[in-house]
């Protein structure tokens, strides 16, 4: 069995479906709201396990009812929730999510994530030797980032940093990854460049091998001094939260299989994460996977 552990946050997703975004300063009635499981370091988490992987999440939930659900939540996936702290006189982090159209609009707060420390990660380094991949994302400090960064690599082990939220890094920090996986905007701002400079053109220059996600239209990844382009798959969508974290974590699960059937399952994953609500909604088992790749 593939083990992956996942670095990074855990959310109360916040969701209100409307007909348009609002505004500023501007008032619309909304159609529905719910509440879901969310957090890009939790979806990825849920993501693997749901595809057959051993999953063991670093990060951090309040002592508040939202930390209760989101830790039993874990449990119920089969996510060891050994790493995950529950901090106290904190509350746990939120994204407030407006659906309107396919396309989402979303604020985090970080809260109980953003006491994510690098000792945490260091002391998870027994759980992080064992990983066939790692993933981080960038709703957790920095210092956390790096502090997964350097373990991994330390450690010998495959870190994918999915630098999103995107901010700049440093070089020595992305040169730690096995790979990069931002989307295009991300990759600009992750290095510094220009956002409307030609991805190809950044993608050869990055520090570290980048596997490039463009929405629906699929994802590119560097082979040599040249991009290769794996089309997405054409779904109904529904809700988009989410299907880069369905992306990530198809990618960590598949890895051993080489980059271009791993890429392949990870664009169908997301794919098929499109097609229901919510962030955790859509994600594929892995029998689910299969059975759609046998027909496409
Ligand atoms: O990537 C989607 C996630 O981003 C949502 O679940 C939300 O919690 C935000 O962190």
């Amino acid at each position: 069995m593939t083990r992956v552990v996942v670095v990074g946050s855990i959310n109360m997703d916040l969701v209100t479906l409307a007909r348009r975004f609002a505004g500023p300063g501007e008032t619309i009635l909304g159609e529905r709201f719910l509440t879901v499981h969310g957090g890009k370091g939790a979806n990825q988490a849920v993501a693997a396990a749901r595809l057959g992987a051993e999953v063991a999440l670093v990060g951090a939930v309040g002592d508040d009812a939202f930390g209760s659900e989101l830790h039993a939540g874990l449990a119920r996936e089969g996510i060891s929730p050994e790493h995950v702290a529950r901090i106290a006189d904190c509350g746990s982090g939120t994204a407030s999510i407006t659906v309107a159209g396919g396309e989402n609009q979303i604020i985090v707060v970080p809260a109980a994530n953003a006491r994510v420390t690098p000792a945490q990660v260091e002391r998870a380094q027994a759980t992080l030797a064992r990983a066939d991949a790692i993933l981080v994302q960038m709703e957790i400090p920095l210092d956390a980032v790096e502090a997964t960064l350097r373990l991994g690599h330390r450690l010998g082990r495959p870190v994918i940093l999915n630098p999103a939220p995107a901010q700049p890094l440093p070089v020595e920090w992305l040169q730690l990854a096995r790979y990069l996986t931002p989307n295009q905007h991300e990759l600009a701002i992750l290095l510094g460049a220009d956002t409307h400079a030609d991805f190809r053109s950044l993608m050869l220059r990055a520090p570290a091998p980048v596997v490039l996600t463009r929405g629906g239209e699929g994802a590119w990844y560097r082979d040599g001094d040249d991009t290769v382009h794996q089309p997405g798959f054409k779904v109904e969508v529904v809700d988009t939260t989410g299907a880069g974290d369905t992306f990530n974590a198809a990618l960590a699960v598949f890895l051993h299989e080489g980059l271009p059937d791993a890429v392949r399952k990870a664009c169908a994953a997301a794919a098929l994460s499109v097609t229901r609500l919510g962030a955790q909604g859509g994600m594929p088992t892995c029998a689910e996977l299969d059975r759609w790749l046998a027909q496409h």
